[in-house]
């Protein structure tokens, strides 16, 4: 989808990062304070940026105004170096095979009475793909995500939380994206479905230039996924850098608590970040 009617501030899509976000402030409120509070980044084709930050930090405030899901009290966000900050209705439409997202909860937004196989179509039959190509799409995402031949004729509650994360995956990659924005795609699977699901994403970007915005109020989880991370703390920027580099050295005490925070494998591990959390929460509480 390259002829946007958009404009286009700066210079050619092929330079351009994949998506920037310049001083982006929201308010849900005139007179209240700013949910997300002048936060700017950058994610390059083919990364996956990391946005972590405790409960209320303004991270899903973020990923929804990149959506279009919310509107921006000032700031700018640009996608391949498109002013998309106020993209009209049909713009937006004409955005969305190229700017998907998964949530944490997927079984709100399938339909009970619909076979899983028409909510991954959808987007295809909104762009005008034909039936058959779209049927042969559909089989082909759902066994890119690990699902069972046929399954496209079941209904949501057929699947575990696992398999339905995974659907949800297959309707974000079935227009073949640029960007997905993950708000909190793993946090409601076990330790162990959360890892299986983890490594699909890894697997579904690699040798490609899909670039993720990974939302999560887990460290650990980020840590996987990220090459990069943004670390928010009530609707600013803490600290922001190579992911592994940011663990190693965190240089905000803030950062020392969400990673303390974060749950691991390990029990004794966790038994250890549990105390130094408590520690740290009992030195300088951060909220
Ligand atoms: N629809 C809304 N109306 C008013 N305030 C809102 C609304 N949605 C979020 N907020 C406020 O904006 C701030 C940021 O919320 P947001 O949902 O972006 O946080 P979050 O980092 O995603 O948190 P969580 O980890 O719990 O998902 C919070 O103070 C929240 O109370
Ligand atoms: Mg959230």
């Amino acid at each position: 989808m390259t002829d946007l009617p958009l404009v286009n501030t700066d210079g050619d899509a092929a330079t351009s990062p994949l998506l920037e976000v310049r001083n982006l402030v929201v308010r849900y409120n005139k007179k209240g304070p700013a949910a997300v509070d002048d936060v700017s980044f950058t994610i390059a084709r083919g990364e996956t940026l990391g946005l972590v930050g405790e409960s209320g930090s303004g991270k899903t405030t973020i990923g929804r105004a990149i959506l279009g899901l919310q509107p921006v009290t000032s700031g700018q966000i640009l996608f391949e170096g498109r002013d998309i900050t106020k993209a009209s209705a049909a713009d937006r439409r004409s955005l969305q095979g190229d700017l998907r997202a998964v949530f944490q909860d997927p079984f709100s937004s399938l339909n009970p009475r619909r076979p899983i196989g028409d909510a991954i179509s959808e987007p295809m039959r909104v762009a005008g793909v034909a039936r058959a190509e779209r049927d042969r799409r559909v089989k082909e995402v759902l066994d890119a995500v690990g699902l069972a031949p046929g399954s496209e004729a079941r209904y949501p509650r057929q699947f575990s939380g696992g398999q339905r994360q995974r659907i949800a995956i297959a309707r974000a990659l079935v227009t073949d994206p640029r960007l997905v924005v993950c708000d909190e795609a793993v946090s409601a699977l076990d330790l162990s479905t959360q890892a299986q699901v983890l490594n699909l994403l890894a697997d579904l970007r690699s040798g490609t230039d899909l670039g993720y915005l990974f939302i999560a109020h887990d460290m650990a989880v980020v840590e996987f996924l990220a090459q990069r991370v943004v670390v928010l703390n009530r609707g600013r920027v803490m600290e922001e850098g190579p992911t592994l580099e940011v663990m190693r050295n965190p240089r905000h005490h803030y950062t020392q608590v969400l990673m303390a925070a974060s749950p691991v494998p390990d029990p004794d591990e966790q038994a250890r970040r549990r105390e130094a959390w408590q520690t740290l929460k009992a030195a300088a509480p951060v909220a």
